[in-house]
């Protein structure tokens, strides 16, 4: 047989047909030992590579050869072997012309087969594939590894629709502004239910995270280098265990088969630039053993058509022809070297004979079903377009007898290759989740994400000290209809991430209903069951999550802006009022580029839904926020001296989000904006006055005295010991610690009763020196709680808030109040 055909009619392409059964396994493997043990006669020896789909194929080689020859085989399961291949990877060192090339045929070719594994609805596929296009387009513009755990979390951002953040942070990347948009269209166009399916398949990649493919196909370098297996005499061979997915074996062979082509196209550049003779080129031979798993490739043409420049060699294996896609067989028939053909179907033996032999195909039609076992028809190859010899008949011997134990072979491929290719480990960053969280900053989005963490945060905030769980969840079952499961589901999560703390306590137990008005009866337990019954949970903000969302540091006083105290207090109201509907504040502390409204304020999305009883109930979303909603929030404290700030903020706002909302200390500050906005469109602007807590003429004083921001009165002002000591204690303090002492509540309730006459008053009042009340209502007024007229203090809302519940003796929220 070897006679009738030796290595030298093995370094072609090579189209292997025949019924399951007939020996085209065995044949392959019998051409792939004679290459792996070719004599060298002067001539290279070529680089062999074999998928293997089923396992068995593989262990039979590795048996067959020594010992001493078996360091030049490498073998690669990721069920026995910890290797890492990124299926995604472009390969290294490619220069500024060849990269976008290459991008392209890496993208097209991995958008068009993501979307053909992984969708279940052709209907969809094109808009699918536009999907997988743009978030790879967008991957690669930060790495030449993206991973598919990358993909797979990008594409869950997709699903939520977000099509506007899409655009934001796909138009901060260098990407093609058409692709931008027929991606966008995609996700905007694509049926919400279409995308779960898909991201299923997607996550059987990904998760659990413990999963084998997560480990071999999301570490971001693959631990083997394709291009030094592709070095004279190697051979590889990926075995791909038949318990993963198709999908799986689809996307690992064909990420192969590109990363070979590529590695090739590097190689032959190479060689043509240094002047070298092609016949330098190492060949390289890719025997697929199930040609299925990657006959959708349209690299294939380019692969079959150039392959001497490329010296790549396709060895196609198919059951039945009709495994090939129509249009690539014409691509096949013109550029395939030997055709073996195996016993096969009628319909097979037809198509074969004319291929084999045109000028006499019905004769060998007829002999093809009655091929005996392991025998093939085998046409060599054709020259200069013309078959030269008629096809002979070849039984295949059978592969050579083991010279191994099966279980050393089993050893080899366990252990040595995991020494050699192991220790992959799954990178679970995103790429691209700092310019996604930048992104989200200039949009003013809640870092919480959505609405489930950050509502009961705004409660906790509300209602600071420790809150049982039950009367928690009441509220927010009739609030936002929220179920207490889905509250417990966020506040375990909160703990998790460190902003809540929790704590188990005894609290109330319920002792039945109120006839009258269906509500629980709640009672402090007696008896032991009782005490057992009124175990709860408590939940309290962490002082970092306190400090990281509700502390509002004014940084106006540093700016030029106008404003100060009045200016920093509407804020406060403000935030305190949307905080109270649960909405999402982000404020301009200074520390935004670009344009920024004081406050931009976004709700959670909220439906009506009519309730058991017939009631329209309101639903808030627990994971959608209202983007159509959002607002952006002016405070004007002295509108009057500030009517560029006026128009600017107008002119920003509504170009920005189409309306706005302006806030004022005074019904009279109201006018003077609309004055200042004379002639403009204001349908889309909202005024409102936010009583501030202080009496009219003191407001006046104030707002007159804000000439200079605040904080600078005490410079401005000059003389004394206090106003020395404030500035050296604002100079200290810059970020005020937003805790407040209980001396300083109890200087809020004594400001509350008897006014401000002086600190000596104050300071004996409280029995501390008159220096600690400096620092006080220093620190109270940076809070916000106190504002100042020359050496006087005021109190603001706020803090008249908190004296009147310090004097009712009531330190813990309004959930322990109600139920007391
Ligand atoms: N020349 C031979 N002599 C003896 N046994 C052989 C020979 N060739 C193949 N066999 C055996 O026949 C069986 C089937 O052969 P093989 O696996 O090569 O078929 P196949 O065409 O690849 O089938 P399938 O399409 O199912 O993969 C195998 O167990 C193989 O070891
Ligand atoms: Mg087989």
């Amino acid at each position: 047989m070897a006679r009738l055909l030796d290595s030298n009619d093995m370094l072609f392409h090579i189209l292997v047909a025949g019924g399951t059964g007939s020996g085209k396994t065995n044949a392959i493997l019998y051409m792939l030992d004679l290459l792996f043990r070719k004599e060298d006669k002067g001539s290279v020896l070529p680089a062999l590579f074999l998928f293997d789909p089923a396992g068995d194929a593989s262990i039979d080689l590795l048996r067959a050869i020594s010992p001493t020859e078996r360091n030049r085989v490498v073998i690669l399961d990721p069920q026995y072997v910890t290797f890492g291949f990124n299926l995604l990877s472009l390969p290294e060192g490619l220069d500024a012309v060849e990269k976008p090339e290459v991008l392209q045929i890496q993208v097209e070719e991995f958008s068009a087969l993501l979307s053909d594994v992984f969708n279940t609805d052709a209907t969809t596929a094109p808009r699918l594939m536009w999907i997988f296009k743009g978030a790879l387009y967008y991957l690669y513009t930060f790495t030449n590894d993206p991973t598919f755990w990358d993909l797979y979390n990008i594409m869950l951002l997709f699903t939520k629709k977000k099509a506007r953040e899409v655009e934001d942070l796909f138009r901060r990347r260098d990407m093609n502004v058409e692709i931008i948009e027929q991606t966008l269209e995609a996700i905007s166009k694509l049926p919400q239910d279409a995308y779960m399916p898909v991201i299923n398949r997607i996550s059987n990649f990904v998760l659990p995270p413990s999963s084998i493919t997560f480990r071999t196909f999301c570490s971001r370098k693959s631990t083997f280098d394709l291009e030094k297996l592709m070095s004279p005499g190697r051979l590889t061979i990926f075995r791909i265990p038949s318990s993963l997915p198709n999908e799986f074996r689809r996307l690992f062979s064909s990420a192969v088969v590109m990363q070979l082509y590529f590695a090739s196209l590097k190689r032959a550049k190479r060689l043509e630039r240094s002047g070298e003779q092609p016949t330098a080129r190492i060949p390289v031979v890719l025997a697929a053993d199930e040609f299925r798993d990657i006959g959708e490739l349209k690299i294939l043409r380019t692969i079959l058509s150039q392959s001497r420049k490329y010296g790549l060699y396709l060895w196609m294996v198919v059951q039945t022809l009709s495994e090939i896609p129509e249009d690539l067989m014409g691509s096949i028939q013109a550029n395939v070297g030997p055709i073996l053909a195996f016993r096969g179907s009628p319909d097979d033996a037809r198509k074969l004979g004319k291929l084999l032999l045109p000028q006499r195909a019905e004769t060998v039609e007829t002999l093809i079903p009655g091929l005996e076992d392991y025998a093939a028809l085998v046409r060599k190859r054709p020259v200069g377009g013309r078959l030269v010899e008629p096809p002979f008949r070849v039984t295949f011997p059978k592969l050579r007898d083991p010279v191994n134990e099966y279980a050393g072979a089993l050893s080899y491929m366990k252990g040595d290759m995991d020494r050699a290719y192991g220790g992959a480990v799954a990178d679970r960053n995103l790429v691209y989740k700092k310019d996604q969280e930048l992104v989200a900053k200039l949009r003013g989005d809640c870092p919480l994400e959505i609405p489930l963490y950050w509502v009961p945060l705004t409660y906790l905030h509300r209602n600071r000290g420790w809150n049982p769980f039950t009367p928690m969840a009441e509220e927010f079952e009739s609030d936002h209809a929220w179920g207490p499961d889905v509250l417990k589901v966020a506040l375990s999560r909160l703990v998790d991430m460190g902003k809540v703390q929790q704590k188990i306590d005894i609290w109330k137990f319920r002792a039945g209903t109120d006839a009258k008005t269906g509500k629980p009866i709640w009672k402090d337990p007696t008896t032991e069951d009782e005490t057992l019954r009124a175990r709860e949970a408590f939940y309290s903000i962490s002082e970092d999550a306190q400090k990281e969302y509700f502390v509002f540091y004014n940084k106006s006083a540093k700016s030029d802006r106008a404003g100060g105290d009045v200016h920093v207090a509407l804020i406060k109201l403000v935030l305190e009022e949307y905080w109270k509907e649960g909405a999402w504040c982000a404020v301009d502390r200074g520390d935004r580029a670009g344009p920024f409204p004081d406050v931009l304020v976004l709700h959670p999305k909220v439906t009506m839904a009519k309730a058991k009883d017939g009631r329209q109930r309101v639903t808030m979303s627990t994971e959608e926020w209202d983007e159509e909603k959002r607002m952006p929030v002016e405070s004007q404290a002295t509108p009057s001296k500030n009517p560029d700030g006026v128009m600017n903020d107008y002119e920003r706002d509504m170009k920005g989000w189409g309306r706005m909302r302006f806030v004022t200390a005074t019904r009279n500050d109201i006018e003077t904006v609309k004055t200042i906005l004379q002639g403009k469109e204001l349908s889309m602007v909202q005024f409102v006055h936010k009583d501030v807590g202080l009496p009219q003429d003191e407001l006046e004083n104030l707002l007159a005295a804000e000439k200079q921001p605040v904080l600078q009165a005490g410079a401005a002002e000059g003389k004394g010991s206090l106003a020395g000591a404030e500035q050296a204690l604002a100079s200290v303090e810059r970020k005020p610690d937003p805790s407040i002492h209980e001396n300083e509540l109890r200087l809020l309730s004594v400001l509350l009763s008897s006014g401000y006459k002086n600190r000596p008053t104050l300071a004996s009042g409280l029995g501390v020196a008159p220096r600690q009340v400096t620092r006080y209502l220093v620190h109270l007024h940076k809070l916000g709680l106190l504002s100042r007229t020359g050496k006087r203090y005021l109190l603001m809302q706020e803090g008249r808030r908190l004296a009147e519940r310090h004097d009712q003796g009531m330190p813990g929220g309004p959930a322990q109040l109600k139920l007391a």
